[in-house]
């Protein structure tokens, strides 16, 4: 998920590394280390903590250095001396660092450890650098051994291996990113272009499925079908845009990699069925969330879906309040929601409920964050390191998750299990159609950006998602967007509709679907302008509402996912417009750690 360096060349490579690394500093990590071969064996220094206070002893680089670093953030064991990479096999002949997640490593180390491999590490990753070992027992060559050891592998990767005696190093891309820098007489790999920009600004963007050997001033890329050639083009950012990939900010670049969030979340969870121990759930009454912010709109969402997948009771608490009125029966499940698993109300809550001597479960984004150390159960969401205040990519492998817990827990057939799932692994492409026509968004914020109040409103389902679009607009673009139940307009908000505050609706194609085009009726009659989210099939509500964003049909249990990512863009843009600070909004810390 961080970030991976890999040099070749003729300067002293574990300065590169170490220089490189620091230019990846921003994506987020825990730990770093860096392996050096120098033709008998491999160095290897990895420690926690921050790299940036690094410095390596200058020396007169001999010949041609080959060299790999890695910022790590966990995703399988805790962030630890021996869990931070390189790994190595079992006589440290060969080193990998990688970015992903290997689906499948569990199977695969049981059948190592029985083949008498010895592990030393709780890493996923580890796994790489022992297969890589034993295909080269009949292997002719360090290459053929890695394109061998690379069929056994799922979920993602970007790696790059060297070996001790070797003046090579080998680079394999799938589903996590991976770049080549092509430097004069010089080759460095990167996660991202910062890492390289101090050396070349001519760039190869690999691939999935191509596989790198670069060696002294040359490489070849193969893949399934044969050798490759790939284009190399020029960058002409700086490093601070490079940072972002090019995005202008970090939101747009999380909000981006929706995709990639749902399918790595979905896999960790999903095969051919749902790989999720339900014992966590086992004999409970009711399910308690207790969540703040984003998360606890999750929640909210979570609570519709599991209630009418499960049919169990579930109730959603603000984190901040639990403490204040507990009525909580001792057969209830506490499921604490937080990407960070530092925020202190939720894991007061959390202690509040095992003192209780009530089961926890929580879903987290960070390994090895005090809410994965407090809880019984951990269910993580693999959405990478969030760098923007602004929850996006989190909140929607979040949702992620309660799908998977309800459909999991559901009395549902195997066949009617399987098209949800189906329709889940649809998403990443759904959204991606929402992501490439951002731009029709961007005009329909340009008409919100004028305003100082937003209503955002919803049924069903379409409640929470309001609530969810709401607090994104109000806290990235200071306009006051407050999310209501469509059903509760007349009971007081009523009085605030007319030309100065537009509303926002979620409409989706439910037994909320009749009820919520009169609601717009009546809105309408107040002279509000009225936005509507609704899906690309649905033609009769352009009747109704000034202007509609459409986002791709799916199940309507399934809508708050695409809905919640046209909400993302549309404050986005709308802050973006009022020349807002987006990453860092005002007052705001990402991580609330106090209560
Ligand atoms: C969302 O955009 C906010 N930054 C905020 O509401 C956040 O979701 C909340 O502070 C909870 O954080 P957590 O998920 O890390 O516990
Ligand atoms: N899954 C690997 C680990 O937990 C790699 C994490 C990363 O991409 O930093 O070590």
């Amino acid at each position: 998920m961080c970030g991976i360096v890999g040099y070749i060349g003729f300067r002293q490579g574990d300065q590169v590394v170490i220089s490189s690394l620091k230019r990846l500093e921003y994506r987020g990590y825990d730990s770093w280390g860096y392996a050096v071969a120098n033709g008998k064996e491999i160095e290897i220094k990895k420690k926690v903590g921050s790299i940036s206070a690094v410095e390596v002893k200058e020396k007169r680089a001999e010949g041609v250095t080959v060299s790999i670093g890695h910022t790590r953030w966990a995703t399988h064991g805790k962030p630890s001396d021996i869990n931070a990479h390189p790994h190595t096999d079992c006589d440290e002949e060969i080193a990998v660092v990688h970015n992903g997640i290997i689906t499948n490593f569990s199977s695969l180390k049981n059948e190592l450890i029985s083949e008498g491999h010895i592990f030393r590490s709780e890493t996923d990753t580890e796994v790489i650098p022992h297969l890589i070992e034993r295909c080269y027992k009949d292997s002719k060559s360090f290459e053929e051994a890695v394109i061998k050891a690379i069929k056994f592998l799922k979920g993602s990767y970007a790696f790059v291996a060297l070996k001790k005696d070797e003046k090579k190093l080998i680079a394999c891309k799938y589903k996590s990113p991976l770049i080549l820098g092509v430097g004069d007489g010089e080759l460095i790999f990167a996660s991202d272009v910062p890492a390289i920009l101090e050396y070349t600004n001519r760039v190869i963007y690999l691939n999935d499925g191509d596989i790198v050997i670069a060696e002294p001033g040359k490489y070849r890329i193969i893949n399934e079908r044969g050798e490759v050639v790939r284009d190399i083009e020029l960058i002409h950012w700086s490093i601070e845009d490079a940072e972002k990939s090019g995005y202008e900010h970090f939101m747009l670049k999380e909000i981006n990699e929706n995709p990639r969030v749902i399918e790595d979340t979905l896999g960790e969870y999903v095969t051919d069925k749902i790989e999720l121990d339900p014992s966590f759930a086992a004999g409970i009454s009711e399910i308690v969330i207790v969540a703040c912010g984003t998360s606890y709109h999750a929640g909210l969402i979570g609570k519709y879906v599991i209630e009418k997948l499960a049919g169990i009771p579930v109730r959603v608490e603000y984190a901040s309040e639990y403490n204040y009125h507990q009525i909580i029966p001792g057969r209830s499940l506490i499921l604490g929601i937080t990407q960070s698993g530092e925020t202190a109300d939720t894991l007061e809550a959390l202690r509040a409920a095992k003192r209780m001597g009530l089961r926890t479960c929580s879903i987290v984004n960070v390994v090895g964050s005090t809410a994965t150390k407090i809880s019984d159960h951990v269910l993580f969401t693999r959405a990478g390191p969030e760098i923007s205040v602004a929850a996006t990519k989190s909140f929607i492998a979040q949702l992620i998750v309660l799908y998977i817990i309800a459909i999991k827990l559901s009395p549902l057939t195997r066949q009617e299990k399987k098209e949800l799932i189906e329709e889940l692994k649809s998403l990443p492409e759904k959204v991606q159609r929402i992501l490439d026509k951002q731009h029709d968004i961007d005009e329909i914020a340009k008409k919100l950006s004028n305003f100082e109040n937003i209503m955002y409103i919803g049924r069903g389902l379409g409640f929470p998602t309001a609530l969810e679009g709401a607090l994104k607009m109000k806290e990235i673009s200071y306009i006051h967007a407050e999310g209501y139940p469509a059903g509760e307009l007349k009971h007081g908000p009523f009085a605030l509709l007319g030309e100065n505050t537009p509303v926002v609706a979620v409409i989706n194609r439910d037994e909320t679907y009749e009820i919520m085009l009169n609601n717009i009726k009546e809105v309408k009659a107040r002279e509000s302008l009225v936005i509507a989210v609704s899906d690309d099939k649905d033609e009769e509500v352009d009747n109704f509402v000034d202007f509609a964003i459409k986002t791709p049909e799916t199940l309507p249990i399934l809508s708050p996912i695409l809905h919640s990512v046209a909400f993302q863009l549309l404050a986005y843009f709308t802050a973006r417009i009022r020349g807002c600070e987006i990453d860092k909004p005002r007052n705001l810390a990402k991580s609330v750690t106090v209560e």
